[in-house]
């Protein structure tokens, strides 16, 4: 695996994960080799790898893409340590954990992960925080007893993260300029809810096109329905990139 880029070296479809949310391993793959070459990587998440395992992660990781495992792990310490050694086995570019385990339990992913990239001779996984999911409101946040505005969560959170030694978290984009403002420059911003204007908004609340969001700060853009709902799958991923690299 080559030594992860820095942001301002990265091409435009370098920044695109596609999310592959299938149970079908056949679709996945079929997807994944259509969009090959054309886009930065493929995201796999738990209903791929719950459905598919480690098998089916294999089989696209073989295409010779990035990928990224976003299973969100949240555990003690010594157990995600463990889980990210378990996902390092598939090379991945990218991984997630939960960054409300805690200073110890991220501390730990990154050490599992780079202790097994030196034993793989593999470049280190890139380890990404979960901050605050985008699905809770200030109200459902007081229900699990935190009193405070998400978006001051976020922040914190993706503070310790950093202090922490991740690479980065996943955000909306209406939290890239205030994550950027408190994070500096090097810190990786990871932002699904993608919309073009000519795809549908699907489920997603808030959305930006993959232009604003680059705009906006973002690093990485996690894109699934607008590319892998489209009649032609290619064409899309192609006409988001042209957006991106056009002045
Ligand atoms: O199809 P769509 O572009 O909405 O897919 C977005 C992907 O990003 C999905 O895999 C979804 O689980 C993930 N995601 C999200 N919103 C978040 C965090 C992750 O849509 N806040």
């Amino acid at each position: 695996m080559s030594e992860p880029k820095t942001s301002t070296q990265l091409l435009p479809n370098q920044r695109i994960f596609v999310a592959l949310d299938t149970p079908d391993v056949g679709r996945a793959l079929e997807l994944a080799k259509s969009l090959k070459g054309l886009v930065g990587g493929f995201k796999l998440g738990k209903e791929f790898f719950t459905a598919c395992g480690p098998e089916g992660a294999r089989q696209i990781s073989a295409l010779g893409m990035p990928l990224f495992i976003d299973l969100k792990f949240h555990d003690i310490p010594n157990t995600v340590a463990g889980a990210v050694r378990s996902a390092m086995a598939l090379n991945p570019f990218m991984l997630n954990v939960h960054a409300s385990g805690g200073r110890a339990m991220m501390q730990a992913a990154v050490q599992a992960a780079r202790e097994a990239a030196a034993a793989n001779g593999a470049h280190r996984a890139l380890v990404i925080g979960v901050t605050v999911l985008t699905s809770l409101s200030r109200s459902d946040l007081a229900e699990v007893g935190l009193d405070i505005e998400p978006l001051e969560q976020v922040l914190r959170l993706g503070l310790l993260a950093k202090e922490s030694g991740l690479d980065g978290v996943v955000c909306s984009a209406k939290e890239v300029v205030a994550l950027r403002g408190t994070v500096g420059p090097d810190f990786k911003l990871v932002v699904p809810g993608i919309r073009p204007d000519w795809a549908s908004k699907d489920d997603q609340k808030r959305v930006v096109t993959p232009r604003d969001a680059i705009d906006l700060g973002a690093d990485y853009l996690v894109i699934g329905r607008p590319i892998t709902g489209a009649d032609d799958p290619a064409a899309a991923a192609r006409r988001i990139v042209e957006e991106l690299s056009g002045a």
